[in-house]
């Protein structure tokens, strides 16, 4: 079964198809939770009974509705770390917990309790200035600070467990009727989703009926929040409506949607709070579908007239409420409480890692295109840079190169001697990057086929047979990278003397891996697939990407006998992915509003732990005007990864083809990259030893001005460098933000020139790195410095 043509490329310009997603209104366990949270359940906890091990505290809660006991386990962990745990206490089977995100084992603190009445329990590490308040009836925490209230969990009410339960058939012949929910009318089961669920000609068939949980967590004080990527979407996070949550479920979304809430790619479900003098952050740990419901309300003040002849004042601190929702798993969550931005990155990354550290090259300019159509193209665009004198450092090849979309082959006629293609390269110190997707074309003469097939390496449908969809080579197998013989029997198809026409400067781009499955539910796999340890697919989907890009980055460590650091590109990424190479944003457009939204996107990843990434320069679908492409580099030229990259039915776009003024700036652009590249692996080197990011918002870095906490318009590249990328069209004139300084604002005329100048840089008077070797001056404070 071949992929047709509208499978294989999108038509041009044409928008997000949003039939093919589905939106809350059709996701059930949203329903499901709504409808029950209307009734408002209260859950209790049993605090004469709490159990004190070494590393945590437990007690059991109980709802109303249900009486099905969880257990809540309460761990403090070092770096002022709290973890929250609540399963079933006696599941029918056990539910999934995330594997291989948390890094080591984490270090306990060990929280002792002091005194509570008999309705609450107070938890306290033995410094004491980090208190953890448990109340029973209603069942609520509230973590304490010096004092002061910073984060309460529950206070709500929306704690939400649905317990595991026997399927319908075998409770009839069981003859366990008790159990059955209340309303099991048969066409409210259906609307509510409990054991099947249809979305237009899909039907999920869930093997363990319902099995979604949620919780609410209210900021006190906080009305700016940030995290939780990929959205194509503002920096800051925004209020959500109602059936308007942000959505975190991994999606090939081909030109997706801007100022949209859908998932795509990625989920990082991580999210980070700010005001004057804190920061906290809330990682839930749980791939399965995943919902975000975001309120604030803002400060108010009352004047309470009762009060006697003069009328006091009462201020009400404005509050977020912030609402998860997951398909599946526990309630596996852990409250980071800064009190800074710093302390905050480095709390993460103690949980999840820091950064890999690239290889120098790495944050070289890249050129990709799908596709570099044979050895002699790749040869031309390769003499092109050197022609107009134009730095890089490595050259892509799409899917394109490969023998009938066969990964760890080449197509013979258009790549008969990959060797001699990379020693060309190679003579000129360059590398070559080549995809490899998670799908396997159906095709016993294909050994990486064959071989996985054999082992019983492909993810399952629910028969037991492998899985089969379309992908680009038609019909295809996925590799199960969950399971972690798969992982290491992938890891060592990149050996050289395995994958055969490779070399040691040839790394590796995953693409596809949320996985997209072309004629699947949303165009991807279906949630009842089955994974190594009989999970399904559900449980898992947000993380599958992730553990290919492990596999990859494992095997070009082995390899080279873990000399050479590896470069690994993926498109999908979990939590965590920061530790295995870059990812970038997909099929964005060459339209403004993209080059626009790029910036906080990749702000975004970055304050969620993923430092290196990156946008396609000049816009993956459709074809950039030169302004609009030279605006792009401009931007690019400061961002973590660099990449021009573009689909089959655009134009060719190599830097040189637009005449001769845009060639010069592309040229200074991507020549100011190089300029900067000492000063970006120090600043690597800083996120990978000490968890600041590369891109950094102002806020992070002035986390004390209340004006910058909203900007996304311009970041700091590490602490030293402004960066203000023009995004609109014949710009003449910017205004920009001078955080920290007298002088506010500057307007800059920047009309004289063509497409001038560049993104603005500023240099900043806190900078400690030494800007000498770059020969850039540190101004006494900030510094215009127009390219
Ligand atoms: C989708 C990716 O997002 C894009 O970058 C790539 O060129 C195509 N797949 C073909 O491999």
């Amino acid at each position: 079964m071949e992929a047709t043509e509208k499978e294989k490329i999108s038509v041009e310009d044409e928008a997000v198809d949003k039939t093919i997603f589905r939106d809350c209104s059709k996701i059930a366990f949203y329903r499901r939770q709504k409808q029950q949270l209307s009734k408002n359940p209260t859950y209790q906890a049993l605090l004469d009974a709490v159990t004190t091990e070494p590393d945590r505290t437990s007690f059991q809660i109980v709802s109303e509705a249900t009486k099905v006991p969880l257990r809540v386990e309460v761990y403090g962990i070092e770096k002022n770390i709290f973890r929250l745990k609540i399963n079933e206490e006696t599941p029918l089977k056990p539910r999934y917990e995330v594997p291989d995100v948390i890094t080591s084992k984490l270090g306990t603190v060990r929280m002792v309790s002091c005194s509570g009445d008999a309705g609450s329990l107070i938890l306290t590490d033995e410094k004491g200035d980090l208190k953890c308040h448990i109340s029973a009836n209603p069942f609520k925490i509230d973590l304490v600070s010096q004092d002061e209230t910073v984060l309460s969990i529950n206070s709500l009410g929306q704690l939400y467990f649905e317990h595991l339960q026997v399927p319908h058939k075998q409770r009839a012949t069981k003859g366990n009727q008790e159990s059955v929910p209340a309303d099991s009318s048969q066409e409210n089961q259906e609307d509510l989703g409990l054991w099947e669920e249809t979305f237009g000609k899909f039907v999920d068939v869930k093997a363990n009926g319902p099995s979604s949980v949620g919780l609410d967590f209210s900021f006190h004080g906080f009305e700016y929040l940030y995290g939780i990527p990929q959205h194509a979407e503002s920096h800051q996070l925004k209020n959500t409506g109602d059936g308007d949550a942000y959505r975190l479920y991994n999606l090939d979304v081909y030109g997706y949607q801007i100022h949209d809430k859908m998932g795509i790619y990625g989920s990082v479900p991580y999210l980070l709070a700010h005001k004057q003098g804190r920061t906290v952050a809330v990682f839930w740990l749980n791939a399965s579908e995943t919902l975000v419901e975001i309120n604030t309300e803002p400060a108010v003040e009352y004047v309470l007239t009762q009060m006697g002849p003069a009328a006091a004042k009462q201020k009400v601190r404005c509050q977020t409420d912030v609402h998860w929702m997951s398909e599946s798993g526990i309630i596996d969550v852990f409250l980071l409480t800064g009190p800074t931005p710093s302390d905050i990155f480095k709390q993460y990354s103690s949980l999840t890692g820091t950064q890999a550290m690239p290889p120098l090259f790495s944050l070289g300019y890249h050129q990709c295109r799908w596709n570099y159509e044979d050895e002699q193209d790749v040869k031309e665009v390769d003499a092109g840079f050197d022609e107009h004198d134009i730095p890089y450092d490595v050259m892509w090849l799409d899917i394109e190169h490969t023998e009938d979309k066969k990964y760890f082959t080449w197509d013979k006629k258009r790549f008969a001697n990959p060797k001699r293609m990379q020693e060309l390269l190679r003579s000129k110190r360059r590398k070559l990057v080549v995809i490899s997707d998670p799908h396997i074309k159906v095709d016993p003469d294909y050994s990486v086929y064959a071989k996985a097939k054999e082992q019983g390496f492909f993810v399952k449908n629910p028969e037991g047979g492998d899985f089969e969809g379309i992908c680009w080579p038609g019909l295809s197998s996925y590799l199960d990278f969950t399971n972690p013989k798969v992982r290491e029997w992938y890891s060592s198809l990149f050996a050289f003397p395995v994958y055969q026409g490779s070399t040691d400067i040839l790394f590796i781009w995953n693409d596809m891996n949320e996985p997209s499955v072309f004629r699947g539910p949303e165009l991807t796999m279906q949630k009842n697939a089955v994974h190594y340890g009989n999970w399904e697919h559900r449980e898992l989907h947000n993380i599958y990407g992730f553990y290919q890009q492990m596999a990859t980055a494992e095997g070009l460590i082995q390899r080279s006998k873990g000399k050479e650091r590896p470069f690994v590109l993926s498109r999908s990424f979990f939590a965590g992915s920061q530790k295995y190479g870059a990812v970038w944003t997909g099929d964005n457009t060459a339209e403004w509003n993209y080059l626009k939204i790029s910036i906080p996107m990749l702000l975004t990843l970055s304050v969620s732990g993923i430092s290196f990434c990156g946008a396609d320069v000049g816009g993956f679908i459709g074809n950039p005007e030169a302004e609009l492409l030279v605006r792009w580099y401009q931007a690019g030229a400061y961002q973590p990864f660099f990449r021009g990259h573009a689909t089959m039915n655009t134009k060719r776009r190599e830097p040189w083809l637009f005449g001769e003024e845009y060639t010069r700036l592309i040229r200074e652009a991507i020549r100011e990259r190089y300029t900067l590249l000492p000063y970006l692996y120090s600043l690597f080197y800083q996120v990978h030893m000490s968890s600041d990011p590369v891109m950094r918002p102002l806020w992070v870095e002035f986390p004390d001005d209340v004006e910058t906490f909203g900007v996304d318009d311009e970041y700091m590249l590490g602490s030293a460098l402004l960066v203000h990328p023009v995004t609109e069209p014949q710009t003449t004139m910017a205004s920009v933000f001078l955080p920290g300084s007298n002088e506010v604002r500057a307007i800059t005329d920047i009309s004289y020139g063509k497409v001038q100048p560049a993104a603005f840089t500023y240099y900043a008077k806190t900078s400690t790195l030494s800007l000498e070797k770059l020969s850039l001056s540190i101004a006494d404070d900030w510094e215009v410095h127009i390219r």
